[in-house]
């Protein structure tokens, strides 16, 4: 039997507090959902300062933020939290929050509040994990995905209304890097992930090395369109016969290389060629260790999806070897790329089209280690 569904979720993993509603019908064959509203209260003027993220300072700024936020995500969506009898708003149905994994004190914030509200309003609640988020974050705004959403046309004219698996998803975050084969809708598995350092943290710290402001992604990823790839910088485990990937040794020979520049002062630096270098090595093992991943196990869509993947040349070097290969590729749209609620929604509606129960306040607790299988 259908049935409208409209969900309020929350996020605080990290440094960005977010809330969203999405509405959807459960029980259709195919997805059918809608975001109807995503604010996302970014933290990073106030880390900006201290060049990454303070766990203490984020946990404040998300009890500062997030009532405005989800007021906001209400307003937004003209959705109300309880049924309102004269004017006959639609109105929220399940809360569901990150309980993890990410930053502990972050995590607590938006738990507890989402169990607040579920308590005060007598809801049940969706547990989302933040990874899952990222991983459905790419299934869009809206589904059936609208033409522009599918980065290769072709493919959108007759592949709308459903998702085709076999399907391999890159999530490049900035505290994972994971390759994951889903078989259907809910069945996934990890099939590679990072052994040191993840793909964002690289450039966070790569910027760091070029005394760049956090976070390092998108200033590196600006300087990289004015740089050339002229530096040849290593590109670690393209090669090897697993899917994880490693970036730790890619950022020590980008300060192996500015070592070699002594004495030239840091003004000197050929910052942008760097950036470009560093970043083409990135994107290389990214897209190559995806492709291979997805032709060995005849992958008919590839998502990407993660912080990451807000990069122009990761997301147009994947979208151009795909329709090379003619897989379909679905990429996160840039808003919910980066930490944000409307993507924990997505996922919340998926785990309940797969028959997740909702739970009672009581049973959900925020825990930083919860990894995806
Ligand atoms: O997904 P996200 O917002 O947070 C985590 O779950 O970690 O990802 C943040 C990461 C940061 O490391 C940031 O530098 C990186 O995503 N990032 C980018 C770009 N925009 C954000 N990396 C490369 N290019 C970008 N344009
Ligand atoms: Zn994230």
């Amino acid at each position: 039997m259908k049935q409208q569904v409209t969900i309020l979720s929350i996020e605080s993993s990290c440094d960005e507090t977010g809330a969203a509603v999405l509405t959807g019908t459960l029980g259709s064959k195919s997805p059918q959902f809608k975001l109807l509203s995503n604010v996302v209260k970014s933290q990073i003027p106030l880390h900006k300062k201290m060049g990454g993220v303070v766990p203490e300072v984020a946990a404040r700024a998300h009890v500062q933020n997030i009532l405005p936020v989800t007021q906001k995500a209400l307003t937004d969506a003209r959705v109300s939290l309880n049924p309102q009898p004269k004017t006959r708003k639609p109105f929220i149905d399940l809360i569901a929050v990150t309980t993890g994994p990410g930053l502990i004190a972050s995590l607590i914030v938006g738990t507890e509040f989402a169990k607040g509200l579920a308590l005060g309003t007598e809801k049940k609640m969706v547990a989302v994990n933040h990874m899952e988020g990222h991983l459905y974050s790419p299934f869009g705004e809206e589904f059936p995905i609208s033409n522009s959403q599918f980065l290769n046309k072709s493919k959108a004219k007759n592949s709308k209304s459903k998702i085709e698996f076999p399907l391999i998803s890159l999530v490049v975050s900035g505290g994972h890097t994971m390759l994951v084969l889903m078989k259907s809708e809910r069945e996934y598995t990890v099939i590679g992930s990072t052994v040191d350092d993840a793909a964002g943290e690289a450039f966070d710290k790569v910027a760091k090395l070029l005394k760049l402001p956090y976070p390092g992604g998108p200033v590196i990823s600006t300087l990289a369109e004015k740089g050339r790839p002229s530096i040849k910088f290593p590109r670690p485990m393209l090669n090897t016969k697993n899917y994880d990937f490693s970036f730790s040794g890619l950022k020590t020979a980008v300060l192996y290389y500015l070592q070699s520049l002594h004495p030239l002062p840091p003004t000197r630096y050929p910052t942008r060629d760097i950036a470009r270098s560093f970043e083409e090595a990135v994107v290389d093992v990214l897209v190559t260790k995806t492709l291979r991943a997805a032709q060995e196990h005849k992958a008919r869509t590839v998502t990407l999806a993660g912080g990451v993947a807000a990069n122009s040349r990761l997301r147009k070097t994947l979208q151009a070897k795909c329709q090379m290969l003619n897989i379909t590729c679905l990429i996160a749209p840039p808003k919910l790329c980066t930490d944000n609620a409307g993507m924990i929604a997505i996922a919340a509606y998926f785990k309940l089209r797969a028959g997740y129960k909702p739970k009672n306040y009581s049973s959900l607790k925020a825990d930083s280690t919860w990894e995806l299988q």
